[in-house]
């Protein structure tokens, strides 16, 4: 049965309204950062975060020089605190669209995960790996972060298993990570993977 209410533009939007973002790290995550930190000196490689939210990650990456970062989100209020934060943020690259719906011409080298994945209808997950592997070049890499363990039914957060997920996206993905990531926030450890998946060839 898909989730009620229904997870859309209006639920998200309103979650901002009152406030209810317990996902909000408040700042970027240890494993991103580290992350982000051994991609080398900025280039033009183009990079999505989906499901973005405040996205303190697009936030320090813009920082480091990087200028193709593009965050797509459904609810307005989402974008409005990243360009709040950061004024210089290119208005362009703030894609409020859905996901699902956005376009892989020109294709994304990266594209970075942390609590969209666990936002959507489990029943989405098959079209999320689909989708990414869509967005990327070939080659093109999957970071970020799943949540390994389990909720309340009711969510979202949905949770799940690196079992689970990984069905999703081996018919599209070559594994570089796929582990219990080592440096998550204190409430989220022991209970994510990190992950690092290349998009196949062919
Ligand atoms: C749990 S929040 C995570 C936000 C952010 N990634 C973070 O870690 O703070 C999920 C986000 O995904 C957005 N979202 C949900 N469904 C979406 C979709 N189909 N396309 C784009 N954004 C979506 C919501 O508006 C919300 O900002």
């Amino acid at each position: 049965m898909p989730p009620n209410p229904p997870l859309d533009t209006a639920y998200w939007q309103q979650r901002y309204e009152i406030g209810q973002t317990g996902w909000d790290a408040g700042a970027i995550t240890p494993p991103l950062r580290e992350y982000f930190n051994q991609l080398g000196l900025p280039d033009g490689r183009r990079i999505l975060i989906p499901g973005a939210g405040r996205s303190y990650e697009a936030e320090y990456l813009h920082d480091a020089g990087w200028p193709n970062v593009l965050v797509a989100d459904l609810a307005p209020a989402a974008l409005a605190a990243l360009q709040a934060r950061v004024p210089g943020f290119p208005a362009a690259h703030l894609l409020l669209a859905d996901f699902f719906a956005l376009e892989s011409v020109p294709p994304f080298d990266l594209i970075v995960e942390q609590t969209f994945f666990c936002a959507l209808d489990p029943a989405l997950r098959p079209a999320y790996a689909r989708q990414c592997a869509q967005l990327l070049r070939p080659g093109g890499t999957l970071v970020g972060l799943l949540f390994d363990t389990e909720f309340a039914p009711a969510g979202p957060p949905f949770g799940g298993s690196r079992e689970e997920y990984r069905a999703y996206f081996e018919p599209y993905f070559d594994f570089a990570h796929f582990t219990a990531a080592t440096n998550s926030l204190p409430p989220r450890q022991g209970r994510e993977l990190f992950i690092c998946l290349k998009k196949k060839d062919r």
